[in-house]
């Protein structure tokens, strides 16, 4: 039986994804098939296709190099430069076949080629299944400013293989469960304990069917992020400020990792800004320290971390924007920090992985 949630005019396929792309494949007749993929989705995901989906031996494959420095306009012209060359038309298809950083730029790609051709997402990263994959955002990165350039574009359909992430170490599932935590903190607080107990490799179909269900009823009712899907991006200003720093680094971050970083700074603008309860300020840091790896952070970091956030999107007449929880399960967007107090809540955070 297959599971499939109805998005934005198109379908999420959650079991049984792989025999629905090929069902999918035969009911359109594209003129051409393209898999965007990395090294990694090109070892390790493609071969699974290839034997579930014997019948489809006609496609071209681009591989691009994995990793968020490489989701840039450079990569992109590439993309667009294999498509052209590859013969393209506006009848072909192109399946993005990997995490955040193929579904993203793949999927800005397709939106832009010849002023858009079809594609559909096959995530194989747990945070782009519960995450990019779904709702439309396609993107790549300017000068380090994560997702500056991109487009609202809606798949032609999403297909969850779980399989896929027996492929992932478990530095990728743990930032994949960032997202899913952000889920129950900004809707469902019996979602984000029961989260805390659970093994990371014991994620399953039903989590994740539970996450897309949080994620696709916010999309569902503001696709183009003009309200309520501003709280998805809790964690996320001051979580990509953290990403594009380390991207200049030998050591950048999961986006992820960043993301469970700015929780807890998110978290601690919550209580000073909008109501959340200490405790609760408590339990979120407690959670997310036990799970994830404290990256240490210089104070001579925060100039250079406000900066980034200043070329945040969520930002309106210069002052920087938060989607900030009231209590956990419940969040507020259009919220917004001055520089003080953003500089206070990356002390606590410093104060909290010494402690
Ligand atoms: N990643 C947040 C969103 O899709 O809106």
């Amino acid at each position: 039986m297959t599971r499939a949630l109805e998005s934005t005019g198109y379908k999420i396929y959650v079991q049984d994804a792989l025999e629905e792309l090929g069902r999918f494949l035969e009911e359109r007749k594209y003129s051409k098939i393209f898999f965007l993929v990395d090294r990694h989705t090109a070892e390790h995901c493609l071969p699974l296709i290839q034997k579930a989906l014997p019948e489809l031996t006609e496609f071209d494959v681009i591989e691009i190099e994995p990793g968020e420095e490489n989701k840039n306009i450079d990569f992109c012209i590439g993309i667009w430069k294999m498509l052209l060359d590859f013969g393209a038309d506006r009848k072909s298809l192109l399946i993005n076949l990997g995490g955040g950083v193929v579904c993203d730029m793949g999927s800005f790609a397709a939106a832009t080629y010849k002023r858009g051709i079809d594609f559909v997402q096959v995530p194989t990263s747990l945070l782009a299944q519960v995450d990019a994959a779904v709702g439309g955002k396609t993107g790549i990165d300017m000068d380090q400013v994560k997702n500056c350039i991109g487009t609202f574009t809606q798949p032609k359909a999403v297909f969850i293989e779980t399989e896929f992430l027996k492929t992932l170490d478990n530095r990728q599932l743990i930032a994949g469960y960032a997202e899913m935590l952000k889920h129950g903190l900004i809707a469902d607080k019996s979602y984000f304990i029961y989260l805390q107990s659970i093994d990371i490799k014991s994620i399953n179909t039903e989590l994740i069917y539970k996450s897309l269900l949080i994620k696709n009823e916010v999309v569902i009712s503001d696709p183009s992020e003009q309200n309520l899907r501003k709280t998805l991006n809790f964690g996320h200003t001051i979580g990509h400020a953290l990403e594009s720093y380390f991207l200049e680094s030998t050591t950048p971050l999961l986006h992820g990792e960043a993301l469970a970083i700015g929780m807890i700074c998110e978290a601690f603008l919550s209580k000073q800004l909008n109501g959340l309860a200490e405790e609760e300020l408590v339990q979120i840091c407690n959670c997310i320290k036990a799970k994830f790896p404290m990256i240490p952070l210089s104070a001579g970091a925060d100039l250079a971390l406000i900066h980034y956030m200043q070329n945040d999107k969520k930002n309106e007449a210069g002052k920087i924007g938060f989607a900030l929880i009231n209590q956990i399960g419940s969040c507020d967007y259009d919220q917004y920090a001055s520089p003080e107090e953003i500089k206070n809540s990356l002390e606590f955070y410093r104060n909290l992985i010494r402690a």
